[in-house]
Parts: C-alpha cells; sequence; structure tokens
C-alpha cells in the first residue's frame, strides 16, 4: 500500500505563496519519484486570513492543521495589517498562538553559508573560506514570549510595562535533549548559550546543561553569554556547529546567523512538539526569512527556504528521508550549478540569473 500523509499549508502573505507554489511543484516531484503521496489542505493564515475573516487564525484553519501530519507554513505579516492591535497582528495574532497550542517547543534554525556563496556573507570571505554550517536549536514556546504576568498598568502616575521570563526544569532539559541528539548526528560539538551572571533562570539553565551533558558523554558541551556569543557568531561563525538557547536569545542569534550566511532567502526551519512513538514530530515548517513585502508578487523571491523547509517536513514529520534528501541535494546542485535567484547573484561568470519559478525549475531538473 502506498504510504500517504496529509500536510497542512499554509500560505500567508507577501511571497508567501510564490514561494509556496516551488515548494509544492518539489513535493509533486518527489511523491512520484519516492512513491508516496500527500492530501494538502490550503488554509487561510495572517493578514491574508485578516482580510477574508477578520481573524489572523481562523478556527479553521486551527482544525486543519489538528487533521495533518505537519504544517507547511509559508509567512506572515506587511505594511497593511502593521496599525492593528499587536494582539491581533499577523505575527503575533497566528504564529505565537500556533506554537503555543500544538506544543512546538523546540525550534531548529540551520544557518548554512555555502562555500560558493561566502560572497553573499558580510563576513569577510578569508575568515569563512569553506562556508559554515551551524544549527541554532532555539526554545519556543517558554521564556519572556509566554512568561505570566505580563503587562501594563499605571503606578504612582506613569505607565508601567513588564514581562515575566520564567522557565521550568523540564522545559530546558526537553530543549536540551533536542539539542544534545542533533549534536550526536553531526560535529558533537554544543554550546549552551545563556547570561548566568544575571539572570536566574540561565543559572537553572547552565545547571541543566551540566546535568543532561551527562546521557551525552559524546557530545563536548561549551557555554557563552549571550554578548559573547552574538561576538563569537560573527568573528568566527565557522567554530559552531550546535548552538542551544532559550527563546528571546534565539530570536535574535538566530537572525544575527541567518544574516551572516548569506540570504535569508535560503534557510529552513522546523517548530517540532514532543517526539512521537516511531521517532516522527509534529511540527511547522517554515523559512526564517519574512514575508518580503517588497517584493511581493515579482516573482524574484528565492524559493529555496521554502522548498527546503519542505525537506524538513519529509524528514521530521513524514520519516521520508530519502525524498528529503533528494530535495536537499538537488538544491545544493542547482547552487553549484551557478543557477541564483537575486539575493545571492553577484553577476560573476558561470551564473545563470533566475527567478521564483526558475529556481524551482533549476531544482526540479535536478531530482
Ligand atoms: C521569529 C519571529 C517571531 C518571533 C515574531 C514574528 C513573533 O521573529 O520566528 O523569529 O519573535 O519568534
Ligand atoms: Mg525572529
Amino acid at each position: 500500500m502506498s504510504r500517504s500523509y496529509r500536510i497542512a499549508v499554509l500560505s500567508g502573505d507577501g511571497i508567501g505563496p510564490e514561494v509556496m507554489t516551488e515548494a509544492l511543484r518539489v513535493l509533486d516531484a518527489v511523491e512520484a519519484k519516492f512513491g508516496f503521496t500527500t492530501t494538502r489542505e490550503e488554509r487561510l493564515v495572517g493578514g491574508a486570513a485578516i482580510d477574508a475573516t477578520g481573524h489572523p487564525l481562523p478556527t479553521e484553519t486551527v482544525a486543519s492543521c489538528e487533521q495533518s501530519d505537519g504544517i507547511l507554513f509559508g509567512s506572515v505579516g506587511g505594511p497593511k495589517w502593521e496599525s492593528l492591535p499587536p494582539d491581533i497582528q499577523p505575527e503575533r495574532g497566528a504564529l505565537l498562538p500556533i506554537r503555543k497550542h500544538f506544543g512546538l517547543f523546540a525550534n531548529l534554525r540551520p544557518g548554512v553559508c555555502l562555500p560558493s556563496l561566502t560572497h553573499a556573507s558580510p563576513v569577510k570571505n578569508e575568515l569563512i573560506p569553506n562556508g559554515f554550517n551551524v544549527l541554532c536549536v532555539r526554545e519556543l514556546t517558554g521564556g519572556v514570549y509566554f512568561g505570566q504576568p505580563k503587562g501594563r498598568e499605571e503606578r504612582d502616575g506613569e505607565p508601567v510595562a513588564f514581562d515575566t521570563m520564567i522557565y521550568r526544569k523540564s522545559e530546558i532539559d526537553r530543549i536540551l535533549r533536542v539539542a544534545f541528539t542533533a549534536a550526536m548526528g553531526r560535529g558533537k560539538r554544543l554550546v549552551s548559550v545563556d547570561k548566568a551572571n544575571v539572570l536566574a533562570t540561565s543559572v537553572l539553565w547552565r545547571e541543566t546543561a551540566v546535568e543532561v551533558a551527562k546521557d551525552f558523554p559524546e557530545v563536548e558541551l561549551s557555554h557563552l553569554y549571550v554578548d559573547n556569543a552574538a561576538m563569537q557568531l560573527v568573528r568566527r561563525p565557522d567554530s559552531f556547529d550546535v548552538l542551544v538557547t532559550e527563546n528571546l536569545f534565539g530570536d535574535i542569534l538566530s537572525d544575527e546567523m541567518a544574516m551572516i550566511s548569506g540570504s535569508l532567502g535560503m534557510l529552513p526551519s522546523a517548530s517540532l512538539g514532543k517526539q512521537k512513538e516511531g521517532g516522527l514530530y509534529f511540527g511547522m515548517y517554515e523559512p526564517s526569512g519574512g514575508s518580503a513585502p517588497d517584493i511581493a508578487g515579482k516573482g524574484v523571491a528565492n524559493p529555496i527556504a521554502q522548498i527546503l523547509s519542505a525537506a524538513m517536513l519529509l524528514r521530521f514529520s513524514l520519516g521520508e528521508n530519502e525524498a528529503a534528501s533528494a530535495i536537499e541535494a538537488a538544491v545544493a546542485k542547482a547552487i553549484d550549478d551557478g543557477f541564483r535567484t537575486g539575493d545571492i547573484a553577484t553577476g560573476a561568470a558561470g551564473e545563470t540569473k533566475v527567478g521564483t519559478t526558475g529556481m524551482g525549475d533549476a531544482v526540479l531538473a535536478r531530482l
């Protein structure tokens, strides 16, 4: 019997729909090649959902995600919705609730700079002759993002606002285990990032890291304060293998890492819940870059991040590892063969400048 799965497809706003089109074409191709099928339910999210229903995350969208094996997400947000109250803006009203609702506590953000694309990195080329490959593991459902109390009130006649950074040991333990496990499958070096010279949550974080390390004796664990980590990342990105950190630090460091890897248009991400029996995860997969409203609708966006996000979905939520690897290899080959969207083009000899569909075609041809 052929293997079949359900995917919720949430293209969202900006370049979301156009890059999603390419990812779905690539999915079609690997399904035919590797003998499985997916049923895809396309649902509204973000600004597109606000325009159609008044809400960034309609219950119908959540229901469809609940019925699925995984969510392929495009991007949300844009200037059109920026003046709405923050809680119903596309980002806060859709992304954060999905993460919380599905318990997607483990955010994997690979920061890969291919040797052939080091010119696109703002880091001096001589510092990264072979590019680099860092995996950032970010805790995604705890910390100051969700800690209570948070709010705003009047005190002594002036407005006061407050957020709470809070972590349970169990929350720290489970994200560290994800990171250690990832490190075992890579270079076996893990840097845990905290601010243990200032924050109580970080002291607990560091203690827990030391404890969990005992279960992973092969992994070399080190600790960096977040300010130092931010500095080391631009100084020697290729010195890192896996990085693990709490929610807000991970938000900041993963943007930094994405920037130094050259183009946001290349980087996928996975947000995973608890591992299920059989080793798979329910997860949401999305490009690390945003909705890029400035280039939306022009057919020039780089679809690679979305295509690689689909590959991550195949690997982590469907267990279709061969198909995932085939996509990754086809993407690497398309880059090697010189295909470049505007974000990664230099105009050098041997490059073929392509748009969104052209890059999709180049990847498809190499599958
Ligand atoms: C991210 C984004 C989100 C976050 C925003 C849009 C709420 O920056 O996924 O990194 O802060 O987590
Ligand atoms: Mg961010």
